[in-house]
């Protein structure tokens, strides 16, 4: 089947149980892909309102990967979602739900003070063999392991939004990354249908080390006068070939996630000026026009 999504019920992977913490965008299309492929998932979040939501977005989202994995065979397709959400349990107990996990990935907020709380707390109760990773788009992996007694089971999945659909996945190993854990991670990632590729434990990995950059570009050439942001779009589309222009895919992505990407490498590294916020985006981050999901970014969104 297209993007490698296993239908077959038999897992080759050891990861065969995995959590999710955090139900937003990241976490929920995590979670999907892996029940998609037949691991037992459960989605943790402390809100309640944000587990109805992530349990609404993967209906949708469930819903699009099955039309067009069968599109021909619509009663193969309603098989396919019954048998993916039957595969999601979603929980606001946090310890309870990593006991049994093989794997748990964390997908909350880009604060490494949150992370190490999180970590710390369920360290003590996941069990010895438990694989521990972030999907952290900007921070070390190296400085979220450090509070935990499993350094050699820690790692990073960098997943690419919308999940379902982005074929890549970052594999980040720091120098205590155990080579079973790498192994473990790699097939895993295989077997939920992904692309995998490696990187050093760098700023932004590959993905988001040059993204970021090329959209805080757009937004210097935008203040320059340039060119209008439509244009700059247009151009990058039509003369590079991106499926996105640099605003459409910050109105995205969110410009919250970008500012705080930015605000905390430019806080850890000082020198380097393309890690500096601009203008602009400070302030549409201030007026709470973070883009699709306020319904106004650079864009508007409002219907
Ligand atoms: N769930 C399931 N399927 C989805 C989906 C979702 N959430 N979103 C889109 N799709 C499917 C659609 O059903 C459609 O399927 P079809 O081809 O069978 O019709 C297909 O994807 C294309 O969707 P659309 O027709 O709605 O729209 P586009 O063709 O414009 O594609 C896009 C949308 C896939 C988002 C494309 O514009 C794209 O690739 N954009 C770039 C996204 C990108 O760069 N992401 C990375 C951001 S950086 C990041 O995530 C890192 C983080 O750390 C910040």
């Amino acid at each position: 089947l297209s993007r490698g999504i296993s239908t077959s019920g038999y897992l080759h992977s050891a990861i065969k149980n995995v959590t999710v913490i955090g139900g937003g965008l990241m976490g929920s299309g995590i979670a999907q892909v892996a029940a998609q492929v037949g691991n037992d998932v459960t989605l943790v979040d402390v809100n309640d309102g944000a587990l109805q939501k992530a349990k609404s977005s993967i209906q949708t989202s469930i819903q699009r990967v099955a039309k067009k994995l069968y599109k021909d065979n619509p009663s193969e397709g309603e098989k396919f979602i019954s048998n993916s959400l039957g595969k999601l349990n979603f929980s606001l107990n946090l310890k309870d739900s990593v006991k049994n996990a093989d794997l748990v990935i964390e997908a909350i907020v880009e604060n490494l003070e949150t992370k190490h709380n999180l970590f710390s707390n369920i360290d003590s109760v996941a069990s010895s063999k438990t694989i521990f990773a972030s999907n952290t788009s900007s921070l070390s992996i190296q400085d979220i392991a450090s509070v935990t007694s499993r350094k050699d089971r820690f790692i990073g999945l960098h997943f690419f939004n919308p999940v379902p659909v982005m074929k890549l996945l970052e594999v980040i190993r720091t120098p205590e990354t155990s080579d079973d854990t790498f192994k473990k991670a790699m097939e895993w990632g295989k077997e939920i249908g992904k692309v995998t590729i490696t990187c050093k434990d760098t700023p932004g990995f590959v993905v988001n080390r040059l993204l970021v950059p090329f959209m805080s570009e757009a937004f210097k050439m935008l203040e320059r006068g340039d060119a209008t942001a439509k244009d700059i779009d247009i151009a990058m589309k039509l003369g590079a070939g991106y499926p996105m222009g640099p605003f459409e895919l910050a109105d995205y992505v969110g410009h919250d996630t970008t500012y705080f990407i930015l605000k905390g490498w430019s806080e850890k590294y000082p020198d380097v000026p393309q890690f500096k916020p601009t203008e602009t985006l400070k302030k549409l981050v201030n007026e709470g026009k973070l883009g699709v999901k306020t319904g106004e970014g650079i864009y508007s969104y409002k219907k």
